[in-house]
C-alpha cells in the first residue's frame, strides 16, 4: 500500500487522478483518510473485474467500443486479476477504492482503451453490482457452513437418539426429553436459517444495477439484459435510481446472518452450560477447550463464548446498516460506502462461528449417567402422573395437577431423587385409585416412550425425524 501524502504531492491532478481536471488542490490528509475505502473494498476485486469484463463485452457488442479496444481491456483486466491474485499490485489510497485502483492500472496497461471502459457506467452502478456479486457468493459460503453444522447435529442426534436428559423451561427441570430430540431442534432452526440465506441470495441476484450509471441511466445504446445475464442476475433493475441506491439485499443478508447466529449463540450457550462442572452433561474435546493460566483444573469453552459475542456484533452490524439507510434521500450518497465493512465483518464472523460450532459439535462427548440422573431429578415425571389420572380415572386436569403436586411434595419430604421411586402405598395415600401400572409410568424411560405424538420426544419419533433428515441432507 502506497503511503504517498497528498499534501506533499506536487501535482494535484495525480492525487485526484480520476478527476484532476476539475480541481486545483489535492485533498487534505483527513479528507483522504475518511474518504478512501480501498483498505476495505479491495476484497471486491474479483467481482469488480468480472463486472468490468461483462460491461466491456456489452459495449463492444453494441458498437460503443471497438473490438480492438475491447480486446485490450479484456487482456488488461485478466492481467490485473493475475497481478492482484499474486499480490503484485499495490493498492493506492489516493485512488480511493478498488474501482479506481483497477481502472487506473488498466489505463497504465491499455492506455486509451482503458480510459474508455468507464463509458456508460458510474462507480454507483459499479459498486452496487460488485457488492451484490460478492454478497451472493458469500451467502453460498454461509449456506455451506450451515450444512456442515446440520450434519454434525444429525450424527450426534443419531448416536444419542434415546439418551434421557432433562428438558427445561425457565431453566427449571420440566420433563424428560431425549438428547437426540434436543439436538434435532437445532437442525430444524438451521434449516430455516438456510432458507433465509437462500431467499437473501435470490434478492441479491434479482436486479442487476449495471448500466444504471450515476442514477439516471445513460444516453449510450447499452444492452442491460446482456450484462445482467452475463453476471447471472435474474434481470436488469427496472429503475436506475433504485438500482444505485438500494441496499436492502445486504440488509436481508445481514438479518439472515444475525438470526442464524442468534440460533448458533443459543447452542453455544447450551454448550457453556452443559460443560460446566455443575451440569457435567458434556465435555468438549481438548481441541475445543482452553485452559486457565492460573487454575489448572479449568477447561473453558472459549469458542462457545465467542460465538455468543459474535452474534451480538453481527446483529449490531445489521442495526448499523439499517440506521445508515433509513434517512438517506435518493439516490447514492457516500454513507453507502460503509455497507461493505459491516457486511465483510458479518460474513467473516459467521464463517468463523459456524466452523467453531460445527467443530465443537462433531467432537463433543456426552455423559450418559449425568444426563440420566438429571432427567429424573426435580420430579420431572409429575405431568405423567397427572396425565394418567386424566386418562384412566377421568379426573379433570386441574384436579389431577393437584394430586400430582401432592405426590411431588411427598417425594420431596422423603428425600427421593425421582418421582418413580415413590412407593405405591404413598401414592395411594394421596389417591387410593392409583395402581401399580400408574406408578410404573413414572419412570423416566416410560415417560419418554409415552411422548409419541408427531414431533414428540419418544425415541421412535426422534429416530424417524433423524431418518428424514439423513435423507434430506444426502
Ligand atoms: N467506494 C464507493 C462506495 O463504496 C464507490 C462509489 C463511489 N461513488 C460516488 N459517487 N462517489 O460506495
Amino acid at each position: 500500500m502506497s503511503d504517498a501524502k497528498s499534501s506533499s504531492s506536487p501535482d494535484p491532478a495525480a492525487a485526484n487522478a480520476m478527476w484532476g481536471g476539475r480541481f486545483a488542490a489535492a485533498p487534505s490528509d483527513a479528507m483522504q483518510a475518511i474518504n478512501a475505502s480501498i483498505d476495505i473494498d479491495q476484497r471486491l476485486w474479483r467481482q469488480d473485474i468480472q463486472a468490468s469484463k461483462a460491461h466491456a463485452a456489452m459495449l463492444a457488442a453494441q458498437g460503443i467500443l471497438t473490438t480492438e479496444d475491447e480486446e485490450k481491456i479484456q487482456a488488461g483486466l485478466d492481467q490485473i486479476a493475475a497481478e492482484i491474485a499474486d499480490g503484485r499490485l499495490a493498492m493506492r489510497r489516493e485512488l480511493e477504492d478498488i474501482h479506481l485502483n483497477i481502472e487506473h492500472r488498466l489505463t497504465e496497461i491499455a492506455g486509451d482503451a482503458g480510459r474508455r471502459l468507464h463509458t456508460a457506467r458510474s462507480r454507483n452502478d459499479q459498486v452496487a453490482t460488485d457488492f451484490r456479486l460478492w454478497t451472493a457468493a458469500a451467502l453460498d459460503g454461509a449456506m455451506e457452513k450451515i450444512d456442515r453444522l446440520q450434519r454434525a447435529l444429525v450424527a450426534q442426534a443419531e448416536a444419542h437418539a434415546d439418551w434421557a436428559m432433562p428438558g427445561f423451561t425457565h431453566l427449571q427441570t420440566a420433563q424428560p426429553i431425549t438428547l437426540g430430540h434436543h439436538l434435532m431442534a437445532y437442525v430444524e432452526m438451521s434449516e430455516r436459517d438456510r432458507t433465509r440465506l437462500l431467499q437473501a441470495k435470490a434478492t441479491t441476484l434479482g436486479d442487476c444495477p449495471l448500466g444504471a450509471a450515476a442514477l439516471a441511466g445513460t444516453g449510450f445504446p447499452i444492452d442491460r439484459e446482456r450484462t445482467a445475464a452475463m453476471l447471472d442476475f435474474t434481470q436488469p433493475a427496472a429503475n436506475s435510481i433504485d438500482a444505485v441506491s438500494a441496499r436492502d439485499f445486504a440488509l436481508e443478508a445481514l438479518s439472515a446472518l444475525a438470526i442464524a447466529l442468534m440460533h448458533a449463540s443459543r447452542l453455544a450457550e447450551e454448550i457453556v452450560l452443559w460443560t460446566s462442572p455443575h451440569f457435567r452433561f458434556a465435555r468438549l474435546a481438548d481441541a475445543w477447550s482452553t485452559g486457565s493460566s492460573i487454575m489448572p483444573q479449568k477447561r473453558n469453552p472459549d469458542a462457545a463464548e465467542l460465538i455468543r459475542a459474535k452474534a451480538a456484533r453481527v446483529s449490531a452490524n445489521y442495526a448499523a446498516l439499517l440506521g445508515i439507510m433509513k434517512a438517506l434521500p435518493l439516490a447514492y450518497a457516500k454513507d453507502l460506502q460503509e455497507d461493505k465493512a459491516l457486511a465483510f465483518e458479518s460474513f467473516d464472523a459467521f464463517a468463523l462461528s459456524f466452523d467453531a460450532l460445527a467443530g465443537m459439535i462433531e467432537t463433543i462427548t456426552f455423559d450418559k449417567r449425568a444426563l440420566r440422573a438429571a432427567a429424573g431429578a426435580g420430579f420431572s415425571t409429575a405431568t405423567d402422573l397427572a396425565d394418567w389420572l386424566v386418562r384412566e380415572l377421568k379426573t379433570p386436569f386441574r384436579d389431577a395437577h393437584h394430586v400430582a403436586g401432592r405426590a411431588v411434595k411427598r417425594a420431596e419430604e422423603l428425600g427421593l431423587s425421582e418421582l418413580g421411586d415413590l412407593p405405591l402405598s404413598e401414592l395411594q395415600a394421596i389417591e387410593p385409585r392409583i395402581t401399580e401400572a400408574a406408578r410404573a409410568l413414572l419412570g423416566v424411560e416410560q415417560s419418554l416412550e409415552s411422548r409419541a405424538s408427531y414431533g414428540g420426544t419418544a425415541p421412535a419419533r426422534v429416530r424417524e425425524q433423524i431418518a428424514r433428515w439423513k435423507e434430506q441432507l444426502g
